[in-house]
């Protein structure tokens, strides 16, 4: 397949292209804006292959987008997106701008050359639920601005399924960890403020439970949707897992050796939902599985996290810094 993935230089979207090229013989390009969550660094064991190009642009310009589209795709993966809720908190505007502005100017794109859609989305898009599972036909329930903005982008896709007849599919993803992942999010954050020595910032009391899917495994399920899955459909995929995050801190406390007196409990997000859950029996029946259990997928991740300072070193000593001030009120070691 020829794919357009928007966003690619991103966490799961790298996972992704990576899996794309290696195992399935795709020829990919990657459109995305290089936010500070964006890096080519995730590209540097594929980047040589003649498969693969890469261009800079954002999703909401149109010559962008189409200067990509030219040599011909079979279909659009986007991934593009600003995804920490805490930044949506502080600085709503990216979000409206790319989930709203930018998934539009791919829509159109898309319908004006019949090409097939993929929406990656987020099980945020269902809110909070205490007890029980999210399927694909709850109701749809965001509370920060990072997951009304991408329910506001899911809804814009499926009416270009119903109005135009757009083949477009919708992917909602449940927290997903592994390799790559930008240390503003709570596993990455927390493995490295472990192997520094830092402080380890447990929002309220840290009862809040997620569930858990490897990037990998995450990857997968777009994949599957992309080959099996039926036009105008949603599918959830969501992790074998589900953790307080208090547990996952302890945890990676265990796995770094650091000391449990490193757990700090801070002021909560506002507006902090308390759990996630999916089921993902529709994407299942596509054949797909989700493969690593969280207690090897962790265990795993920290290992990578340690033996690959090359990767985060520059973030830890870049803008994130101020980041981690102005979030945390104090700063790294
Ligand atoms: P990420 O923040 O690591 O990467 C996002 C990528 O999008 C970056 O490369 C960034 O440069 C790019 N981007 C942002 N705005 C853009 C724009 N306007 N134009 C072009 N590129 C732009 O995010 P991620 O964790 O890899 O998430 C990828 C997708 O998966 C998102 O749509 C997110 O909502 C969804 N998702 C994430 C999770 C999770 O736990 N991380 C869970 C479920 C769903
Ligand atoms: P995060 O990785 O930001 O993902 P999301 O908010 O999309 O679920 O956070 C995961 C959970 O960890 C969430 O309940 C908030 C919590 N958290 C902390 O307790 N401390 C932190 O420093 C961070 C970043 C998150």
């Amino acid at each position: 397949m020829r794919l357009l993935v928007c966003g690619g230089a991103g966490f799961i979207g790298s996972t992704f292209v990576r899996q794309r090229l290696l195992e399935h013989g795709d020829t990919v390009i990657v459109l995305d804006k290089l936010t500070y969550a964006g890096r080519e660094e995730n590209f540097h064991d594929v980047a040589s292959d003649e498969r693969f190009r890469f261009v800079r642009g954002a999703i909401e310009d149109p010559d962008a987008v189409a200067s990509t589209l030219d040599g011909g795709i079979d279909a659009i993966v986007n991934f593009a997106a600003e995804t920490h809720v805490d930044r949506s908190i502080a600085e709503p505007d990216a979000f409206v701008r790319t989930h709203a502005l930018g998934t539009y100017v791919l829509l159109e794109a898309a319908r004006e050359r019949e090409l097939r859609y993929v929406q990656v989305s987020t099980d945020e898009v269902y809110g909070s639920i205490d007890v029980g599972t999210f399927t694909e036909d709850s109701a749809l329930r965001p509370s920060s601005p990072y997951s009304a903005t991408k329910t506001g982008a899911d809804l814009l896709v499926q009416s270009y399924f119903h109005t135009y007849g757009l083949r477009a599919t919708i992917v909602r993803g449940s927290n997903n960890y592994g390799p790559y992942q930008y240390p503003e999010k709570l596993i990455p954050l927390m493995v490295l403020n472990a192997l520094h020595g830092d402080a380890l910032p447990v929002y309220g009391d840290g009862m809040q439970v997620r569930n858990w899917i490897h990037c990998t495994d995450f990857a997968h399920a777009i994949g599957h949707v992309l080959a099996h899955g039926d036009p105008g459909e949603v599918y959830n995929a969501g992790g074998p897992d589900e953790q307080a995050n208090i547990d996952v801190v302890r945890r990676i406390v265990t796995l770094t050796g650091a000391s449990e007196d490193q757990i700090e409990h801070v002021s909560d997000r506002p507006g902090h939902d308390r759990r996630y859950s999916l089921s993902s029996d529709k994407v299942c029946a596509l054949g797909w599985t989700p493969r690593v259990r969280f207690e090897d997928g962790l265990a795993e991740t920290v290992a990578w996290y340690r033996d690959n300072a090359w990767w985060w070193e520059p973030i830890r000593s870049g803008e994130y810094r101020a980041y981690y001030e102005r979030q945390y009120g104090r700063a790294l070691s």
